[in-house]
């Protein structure tokens, strides 16, 4: 995304263009970030190859999952919807594992007919229930076991997974039982130790705590797990980081582990591939103003992006035309939902604004459109992509009389 001649450009295509052809608000999808964004993923971990498999809880848009695939990932799903979405992106199933601490038994069912690498397990209750699946299509099931390493990601709260006040995984007593209890059933293979400690991570420490917890528990059931899962959480740049994660230090550590474990890792990236690429085009339909704030009422609400109202997310607001007039004032940049959280941002400068003027607002590839709702009864955002300069629509349009 750049400017020239004051006018903003996704991939060398006006932005105000787009915007006419296919109204506001709307998702677009830049693929040269896209694949940027695996290239530099994999570069950051080139020595470890490992198997990347892309959270599909960021993104489900099934064009988005198939160049995903088409540039070599994998898929990590916690939904059977997810599970179907990726195998119709044409996702390879020997890539594919599946999270998540509430998978049912029509789910399991699911999953190990399609034959996907793993279903990492959180509870002694869901091996219980694997076992069970397993027995019934009389065919046993590649499993891993999702450990809970009690170790604090030092990120939003809302999205810290990996503390044992957290409902994920199992902590490190259970893992070693249930190593001891399954290691020789003929219903579950035991073949992997997963983690996944929270979101938008930039400290490399947490990580490292992670692998020793990991280590521990190898060490302690002298158990041969084929893989390590080390989960996602790669936090990025939205603008107001005051540091960004360390990947040379991470993965100098993986190498090590690596070197003494002979596992195959495994990562689960959803913001880290798909963030940055994403852009929600809106319009301003009023700007209101009271003695101390202009009210900037955006054509889109909390309904297109919630990370704003449920966990105060930063994102860059942009304007489709720059200008040098500055106005000192404050600027809050709202939807047209009712609720008061329906505020993207607040800012205490801004360039003049009109109203009809077209905004983008930054980095939303990730838990943008997948987050969305109908609230209020408001059409959903479509999504399009930029490839190839070429603008592609890759959701159809909502249609009130269908959503009524
Ligand atoms: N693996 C598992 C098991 C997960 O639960 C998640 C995210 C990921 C991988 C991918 O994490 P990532 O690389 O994207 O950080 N809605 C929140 C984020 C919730 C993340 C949930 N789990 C947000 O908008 O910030």
């Amino acid at each position: 995304m750049n400017y020239s001649k004051n006018k903003l450009f996704i991939d060398n295509i006006a932005v105000d263009k787009i915007i006419k052809r296919f109204g506001t608000p709307t998702y677009c999808y830049s693929y040269n970030q896209l694949k940027k964004n695996i290239f530099n993923f994999e570069k950051n971990f080139n020595k470890l190859n490992p198997l990347i498999c892309f959270a599909v809880k960021a993104n489900n848009n099934v064009k988005i999952l198939n160049e995903i695939g088409k540039l070599g990932l994998g898929a990590d799903v916690v939904s059977k919807g997810e599970l179907m979405a990726a195998l119709k992106s044409n996702i390879n199933p020997r890539k594919i594992v599946f999270s998540g601490v509430g998978k049912t038994s029509n789910e399991i069912e699911f999953a190990a007919k399609k034959n996907i690498l793993l279903i990492n397990a959180e509870s002694k209750s869901e091996i219980k229930a694997i076992s069970k699946i397993s027995n019934k299509i009389s065919k046993s099931i590649d499993i891993g076991l999702r450990l809970n390493p009690n170790v604090d990601a030092k990120t939003i709260k809302e999205i810290t997974t990996g503390k044992n006040s957290n409902k994920f995984g199992l902590n490190e007593k259970e893992v070693l039982d249930l190593v001891k209890e399954y290691k020789n059933s003929k219903f579950v293979n035991i073949k992997c130790l997963s983690v996944h400690i929270g979101s938008q991570i930039t400290s490399h420490t947490p990580y490292l705590r992670t692998l020793n917890a990991i280590q521990k528990i190898i060490d302690k059931s002298k158990f041969r797990f084929e893989y390590v899962d080390l989960g996602g959480g790669m936090g990025i740049n939205y603008g107001q980081e005051n540091k960004l994660l360390n990947y040379k230090k991470y993965s100098q550590h993986i190498s090590k582990f690596i070197k003494k474990n002979k596992v195959k890792i495994i990562f689960e990236p959803g913001r880290s591939i798909i963030g940055s690429a994403g852009y929600l085009l809106t319009k301003i339909i009023y700007i209101k103003k009271t003695n101390k704030i202009n009210f900037i009422i955006l054509d889109s609400g909390m309904n297109d992006l919630m990370r704003p109202a449920l966990y105060k997310a930063y994102h860059r607001i942009i304007p489709c035309k720059k200008s040098k007039t500055k106005i000192s004032k404050i600027h809050d940049f709202v939807g047209p939902i009712c609720e008061t959280t329906d505020k993207f941002l607040s800012v205490k400068t801004f360039q003049k604004l009109n109203e009809g003027d077209n905004i983008v607002i930054c980095d939303v590839g990730a838990y943008g459109k997948v987050l969305s709702s109908n609230y209020n009864l408001r059409i959903g955002a479509s999504e399009i992509i930029v490839k190839n300069s070429k603008v592609l629509r890759i959701r159809k349009k909502e249609n009130l009389n269908n959503i009524i």
